[in-house]
């Protein structure tokens, strides 16, 4: 459905670049029409209380899937422990126990929360006001479909430890691969890494962009009062921005966003060599925050922490600022 409106849409374009520019006589220059994007109108806008109300987002308090030293609370555990709530201000904090002593290996409480809506396609629009960041800890912002890895996982915000880069990835089932031309695409601030984006075996390594602009993540984030990451989801690309505070587009903050005039993503996968309709559906919203386990645990040493991740975990007061405070998260669709 989607490809055959790209199609009809552009058109217009290749008919216009085979007559000609309508402003007549000035050959060498470029047509001056950008191309014409999607019409986008909002379906779901999640704010303050959104993220607590049990019809919107729930609290996934099963064990971590990815190993991690914590105990994740469900709703009311959460709220009564002073791990989600609103602030006056109507900022949503999402955060890690900072006030309990445990014993080394001990897990501690955090939170993760989902959509109970889920989406196949959308541009999705995500306002933080600060994400947690430090030794042994791994959050993330991220979309994933049910029947891991069959339905993919697209993962926008993503680091661990003493990180001051964001990691962008999918993770797909087999025969779904980027390219390294993919960089020409990108910002000058993002590197290509992994190519191969399904999983298979242990090998859960995704493929992935990384923005090295220190903005996109952690302290650097948080120093600059956060700001948007937006994420485009056609049958076509996964696209990612990043905008750091002072550099969000009126037409986000105006709510009539046109991804068409945002300059270069930080992130393109395409549809060069995977599939995206068939690799992406049914995807859940999800923020989490987990601590150690198989990433952060894993690089606890080489991202810039010393001494034990379990010991880290063990002392509240490393956990200050391992909290998400969340202005808004909107999906908008296609029109
Ligand atoms: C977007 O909306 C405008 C105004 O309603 C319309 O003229 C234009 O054709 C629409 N574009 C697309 C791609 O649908
Ligand atoms: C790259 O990162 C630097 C450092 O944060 C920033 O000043 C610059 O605007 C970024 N460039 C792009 C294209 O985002
Ligand atoms: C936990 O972190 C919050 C946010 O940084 C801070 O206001 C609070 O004082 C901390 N609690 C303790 C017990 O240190």
């Amino acid at each position: 459905m989607f490809s055959l409106q790209f199609f009809l849409l552009s058109l217009p374009l290749l008919s216009l670049a085979g007559h000609g520019s309508p402003s007549f006589g000035h050959k060498h220059r470029r047509v001056p029409v950008k191309p014409r994007s999607a019409n986008y109108t909002i379906e779901d806008s999640y704010q303050g209380n959104d993220f607590l109300d049990s019809s919107k987002w729930t609290f996934f308090s099963d064990a971590d899937p990815t190993h991690g030293l914590v105990n994740y609370l469900d709703a009311d555990d959460a709220k009564s422990k002073g791990l989600a709530y609103v602030q006056g201000d109507g900022t949503t904090i999402l955060a890690v126990d900072n006030y309990t002593t445990l014993s080394s290996g001990q897990s501690r409480n955090s939170v993760r929360i989902a959509t109970t809506k889920s989406y196949n396609s959308g541009l999705f629009i995500a306002d933080f006001w600060a994400m947690p960041h430090g030794c042994s800890l791994w959050p993330a912002y991220w979309s994933v479909g049910p029947n891991w890895p069959n339905q993919g996982e697209i993962d926008i915000i993503e680091g661990v430890n003493l990180n001051t880069v964001n990691q962008m990835t999918l993770h797909t089932s087999a025969d779904c691969a980027m390219q390294n031309s993919l960089t020409e695409l990108v910002s000058g601030n993002t590197t290509i890494g992994n190519l191969n984006c399904a999983s298979s075996g242990s090998d859960n390594t995704g493929c992935a962009f990384t923005d090295t602009d220190s903005r996109s993540y952690g302290h650097g984030f948080n120093l600059q009062a956060g700001g948007v990451f937006a994420h485009e989801w056609t049958s076509n690309a996964i696209k990612i921005w990043f905008f750091s505070r002072n550099e969000i587009p009126s037409d986000i903050t105006n709510k009539n966003p046109d991804p068409s005039t945002w300059g270069t993503p930080s992130a393109v996968f395409n549809n060069d060599a995977c599939d995206i309709a068939s690799h992406f559906s049914e995807h859940t919203l999800t923020l989490d925050i987990t601590l150690c386990g198989d990433w952060s645990g894993a690089a606890f040493s080489s991202s810039g922490c010393s001494g034990t991740c379990q010991d880290t975990v063990a002392d509240p007061s490393n956990f200050d600022s391992a909290r998400w405070e969340i202005n808004y998260i909107e999906v908008y669709q296609s029109s």
